[in-house]
């Protein structure tokens, strides 16, 4: 309130000064409400958290090209991806040669072991204490307490988007631990 009684006493901000404050102020949110999507574009979204998405990426750190991505891989691959907040992630081709719309993570739920996916076994198979996963990723063996953790995985542009996944979890009709 004391500051309102001050700026009010203030004689000499005259009309055209005040109206130029005005308009730079105008411009100024202008711009920075159109640079804010480019701001954004530059902040790697994985820093944000947020519950927002990251782009799926490979080994050397370049996004994951979905259609390069599927003439290199076959029915039943599991790849590893770089997920959110860089987590090991699963990226699952389906049996139609399209990729599911989740992906699982690879870290382990017993001591976070990174886990192999076994192709001959179709399970992934903890190398530290022998925790078994089925192909969806749920556990199927000890000492592992709990499924890998699941991620949406949505394709678009021909790139592949995680999405942190808050909902029931599919293979137990549970709550999903890791939200
Ligand atoms: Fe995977 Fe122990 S860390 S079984």
């Amino acid at each position: 309130m004391a500051q309102l009684s001050e700026s009010a006493d203030v004689p000499d901000l005259g009309r055209r000064q005040f109206m130029n404050l005005l308009t730079f102020g105008t411009i100024t949110g202008t711009a920075l409400g159109a640079l804010y999507p480019i701001v954004k574009y530059f902040i790697p979204p994985s820093s944000g958290g947020g519950g927002g998405g990251v782009t799926a990426k490979d080994a050397l750190g370049n996004d994951i090209v979905v259609s390069e991505f599927l003439s290199s891989h076959v029915a039943g691959d599991r790849t590893l991806a770089q997920g959110l907040k860089g987590d090991p992630t699963y990226i699952v081709v389906q049996d139609d040669h399209t990729l599911s719309n989740y992906g699982i993570n690879a870290v382990c739920t017993h001591l976070g072991c990174v886990v192999p996916w076994n192709n001959g076994e179709g399970r992934f198979i903890c190398p530290c204490h022998g925790s078994q996963y089925d192909n969806t990723g749920k556990v199927v063996r000890g000492p592992a307490p709990l499924s890998l953790a699941l991620v949406h995985a949505n394709v678009a542009d021909d790139k592949l988007a995680f999405i942190p996944w808050t909902e029931t979890d599919f293979r137990t009709g549970e709550n999903p631990w890791w939200a």
